[in-house]
């Protein structure tokens, strides 16, 4: 993988029809939600065309009844709306415009009962594997460098941070390749490819890599060395995680 973040920066925990706004994630990975209590009913629209004109239309409305008109016949151009029940896992990029509504219920019980009241309460973790679409998506939105029109949680510095993984993991990945230790090695040639052609700051990392120059081209500090090259890249981060192909 490109990347992979299991660790859960917030959990999501809200009543009734509370909700989170339609939005575009600003870090531009898939994410896998887990409900632990309650439904989540949540739409997405397709990328590019149908999330930008969404977006236009309907950046930052809550999706929560009453419906408008408008925003029923924005539904109905959705890709897919699903409703998550307590215990089940679902996969999404964050690159797809999307909506939240929380249904405060929980799982039916025996015998026709109705279904009590409860909070909905999920979290998530995210990756971005070696799909040819989704590290374009990736190196896009990264080459913008800015959070502009986005989602407010995060901040271009999150997205600077992001990317410094990135090229961590992109950097680790030509190693293993390099070592005969990755499964998909044409998949993985091609991710290095493409995060070469797009990143200078890929560019130079890696090629530092193929050359041997990590330990010339870096000191100790950690800044950046006489060719401006900004080596922090290629540091261990407090977020960095194994890499799994
Ligand atoms: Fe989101």
């Amino acid at each position: 993988m490109l990347f992979w973040d299991d660790f859960s920066e917030g959990m999501f925990c809200g009543g009734g029809f509370s909700a989170y706004d339609l939005h575009v994630d600003c870090i531009p990975t898939s994410n896998v939600g887990s409900v632990f209590a309650g439904h989540k009913l949540l739409a997405i629209w397709r990328y590019p065309e149908d999330t930008r004109a969404v977006m236009r239309e309907h950046g930052r409305e809550l999706f929560v009844p009453p419906l408008t008109p408008k925003q029923v016949s924005a539904l109905e151009r959705a890709c897919c709306v699903a409703l998550a029940p307590p215990g089940s896992i679902y996969i999404f990029s964050g690159t797809n415009a999307h909506a939240v509504c929380n249904v405060g219920i929980g799982s039916p019980g025996g015998a026709g009962e109705a279904p009590p009241p409860s909070l909905v309460v999920s979290s998530y973790e995210a990756f971005v594997g070696l799909n040819r679409q989704h590290v374009d998506v990736l190196l896009d939105t990264c080459s913008r460098g800015a959070c502009v029109g986005l989602d407010a949680s995060d901040t271009d510095s999150d997205l600077e941070e992001f990317m410094e993984e990135v090229v961590d993991t992109a950097h680790s990945c030509q190693k293993r390749l390099r070592l005969g230790e990755v499964n998909e090695p044409e998949a993985v040639a091609e991710m290095l490819a493409r995060v070469s052609e797009k990143s200078v700051r890929a560019r130079r990392a890696l090629a530092a890599g193929r050359d041997g120059k990590d330990s010339e081209a870096s000191d100790s500090s950690g800044k950046e060395n006489t060719e401006g090259m900004n080596l922090m890249c290629l540091q261990e981060t407090k977020r960095q995680r194994r890499i799994v192909n």
